[in-house]
């Protein structure tokens, strides 16, 4: 079973995602096992201290490199064979092609959310992967871990039932081809379901699903 577990100082921004929908699933049907470190319980002295100020001056404060280290190391002990990400506006654009190959290998993988400040730079020695997930800022990692440990669990095999999974197949390179969907009512308010996908001809239906499609990578 594949873990996934996230060193983060907000723990709680990430169970209600994990403990929803195709996630929550995903950990009862045992393909997957999420869970998160809190980063606190690995901070410096009585008041538990996890970030300080830069060398050399600056805004902000930076996480410091001992509480994430012991963190990585404890996460490393529940996982060995664990890549470790660090989620930070500087890694790689995350793209739907990495979810694909991210979803089938054989072991696991530790989160580190960095703060906008950042992170004591000594800690890249211990992560694998550098991450980011658009070009924006974000407070911290953990809206980035949530949306890259989704897109790579929907498409581990198994994870998603019946139709969504045969739409996947159908396009091997894990693009799902966007096109317009409805459903009842055929009429509301005015607007109307195009009249082809009422029609039961299977061919002009999946002609006009292709001549109205886009694909991710489009966009
Ligand atoms: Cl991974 N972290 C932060 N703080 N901001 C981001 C990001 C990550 N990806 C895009 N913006």
């Amino acid at each position: 079973m594949k873990k996934f577990q996230v060193i983060t100082l907000f723990p709680d921004m990430l169970s209600g995602v994990f403990g929803s929908s195709m996630l929550w699933k995903a950990q009862k049907d045992g393909f997957v096992e999420l869970s998160t470190i809190n980063l606190r319980e690995f901070g410096l002295g009585p008041r538990r201290q996890v970030d300080d100020t830069p060398y050399g001056g600056g805004d902000g404060m930076l996480l410091m490199i001992e509480p994430l280290w012991r963190a990585v190391e404890a996460a490393k002990a529940n996982d060995p064979d664990a890549r470790v990400v660090l989620l930070t506006p500087r890694g790689e654009r995350w793209q739907q092609a990495m979810a694909q190959e991210h979803s089938e290998t054989d072991h696991g993988y530790i989160f580190i959310c960095g703060r906008y400040e950042g992170v004591d730079e000594r800690i890249t020695k211990l992560v694998d992967i550098e991450l980011s997930i658009g070009d924006y800022v974000l407070t911290g990692g953990e809206l980035a871990a949530m949306t890259v440990i989704d897109s790579v669990v929907r498409l581990i095999p198994g994870v998603l039932g019946g139709a969504e999974s045969a739409i996947i197949e159908s396009f091997s390179d894990g693009e799902t081809l966007e096109y317009p969907q409805y459903t009842r009512p055929e009429s509301f308010r005015g607007m109307h379901v195009p009249d082809v996908l009422l029609s039961g001809n299977h061919g002009e239906i999946a002609k006009w699903r292709t001549d109205n499609s886009q694909k991710i990578t489009d966009k």
